[in-house]
């Protein structure tokens, strides 16, 4: 009668071991819609915790996250104020149309597509003349399209 024991002791390791699996996964997931290269759902951007006012936290030591908006025909927010001699990592994304960011100057220089948030990081060197970058949309976007445009400030 032992091995009925062992069989239902069996049958509840092996629906643990899936119930975790599936929890970790779906865990994962959610975590990457909210700070990572992921995803968004682009008609809700104004409810996102960190789109929805978007701007800089600081992540670390020298590090640094900024949330911007692309968005017919700006960028938010404008001026993007960022410490000298950080290491920023831009998540940018789209509530319309495809957009570009470039920040002129620096290796910054990507599509932004709705749904999705485009992630780039740069490194603002202490030692740089340099205080002020202009951004740019490089993506035809409507009417004033040549029109869009934002800064980078080093504070
Ligand atoms: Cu936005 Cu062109």
């Amino acid at each position: 009668k032992y091995e009925k024991l062992w069989l239902v002791a069996a049958l509840l390791l092996i629906v643990g071991f899936v119930a975790t699996i599936t929890y970790g996964a779906v865990g994962a997931g959610v975590a990457m819609v909210d700070d990572s290269g992921g995803t968004i759902d682009a008609n809700s951007i104004g409810d996102d915790e960190n789109f929805g006012d978007p701007g800089v936290v600081q992540t670390g030591e020298d590090e640094y996250a900024a949330y911007v908006v692309a968005q017919q025909f700006s960028f938010r927010p404008d001026p993007i104020r960022v410490p000298a001699g950080s290491e920023v990592t831009f998540y940018v994304t789209s509530p319309d149309v495809i957009h570009g960011f470039e920040i002129v100057g620096t290796n910054a220089n990507t599509m932004v597509v709705p749904g999705q948030v485009s992630e780039i990081t740069v490194r603002f060197d202490e030692q740089s003349e340099v205080k002020e970058y202009g951004i740019l949309c490089n993506e035809y976007c409507g009417s004033a399209h040549h029109t869009m445009e934002g800064k980078v400030v080093v504070v």
